[in-house]
């Protein structure tokens, strides 16, 4: 396996292999690689005969209060799970290969990303649809493969991808999550002993919310107001968002009457953490 820091280098590389017959998978990824990215590069190792991981902490998807400088960073422990989970490339550029000093041209979209994660951080689907866009102008994969944790980013990606006619198949994988339920995050790493403790709500509230609709309760309002009661039971918990939205146009729905997303973003003192489930009628 071989990290490649250049744009040309990934571009000759995989332009062979592609001269060869052979297919290509793509995970893109920010770093500090937990056990979600892991499954996601052995899934691409399964179904391709090559992989290409990136590695970008992509500094236009976060916004000026966030934790672009803070956000974990150790490349040679994310060269290891790489290698043992069957990439063939790290594509890890410096913010200079991907942004330069005058760049000026961004993919934005309406409606998708206005709700859920896109409320409380308005600029943070221009930017990831943005590096998203030029990652793959740059690997020109045939599969891409996206965590279901991020169920507003995969459903985008999807919209995007299908909007600009990009000819790379996207494939969303379940949320992998630790012994206590709590699903796996880069940021997870944030979190203090207590945190990380109180933090196990955010699957007990979803837990319960899932078992309530699966007994019948169709009232959006309902769910909404017992996963607010349980989280609001922990003290050191605060409530971003909590949402029932159709799970293809991402829009609340007042009544569970097809497949919706029960959506979550909370904070856990400062680290703010994301969990869903999608019910399927
Ligand atoms: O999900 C992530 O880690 C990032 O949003 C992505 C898709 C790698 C874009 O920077």
């Amino acid at each position: 396996m071989r990290v490649v820091e250049k744009v040309n280098d990934v571009r000759a590389t995989v332009k062979e292999w592609k001269a060869k017959g052979l297919k290509v998978g793509f995970v893109p990824t920010m770093g500090y690689l937990h056990e979600g990215h892991e499954s996601l590069i052995r899934k691409a190792s399964e179904e391709n005969d090559r992989v290409v991981v990136s590695i970008f902490v992509n500094p236009i998807q976060f916004g000026p209060k966030e934790d672009l400088s803070t956000y974990p960073r150790d490349l040679d422990r994310d060269s290891k799970v790489c290698e043992g989970a069957g990439a063939d490339i790290i594509f890890h550029p410096e913010n200079e290969e991907m942004y330069f000093e005058d760049f000026s041209t961004f993919v934005d979209m309406n409606g998708l990303t206005a709700g859920l994660c896109g409320k409380s951080r308005p600029t943070h689907f221009r930017g990831v649809c943005t590096v998203v866009t030029k990652l793959f102008n740059i690997v020109a994969p045939d599969r891409a493969y996206f965590g279901e944790k991020d169920a507003q980013q995969l459903a985008v990606i999807k919209r995007m991808v299908r909007d600009l006619n990009i000819d790379i198949e996207i494939i969303g994988c379940p949320i992998v999550r630790e012994k206590d339920g709590l699903a796996k995050s880069s940021r997870n790493t944030y979190l203090s002993i207590e945190e990380r403790n109180a933090a196990t709500i955010l699957n007990k509230a979803l837990t319960l919310a899932k078992e309530k609709i699966q007994s019948g309760e169709r009232n959006s309002k309902v769910i909404i107001k017992l996963i607010e009661e349980i989280l609001n039971s922990e003290k050191l918990a605060r409530v971003d968002y909590i949402e029932v939205v159709d799970s293809l146009s991402m829009e609340g729905v007042e009544r569970i009457e097809k497949s919706v997303l029960v959506a979550i973003a909370l904070f856990i003192g400062k680290t703010r953490l994301i969990d869903n489930f999608t019910y399927e009628l």
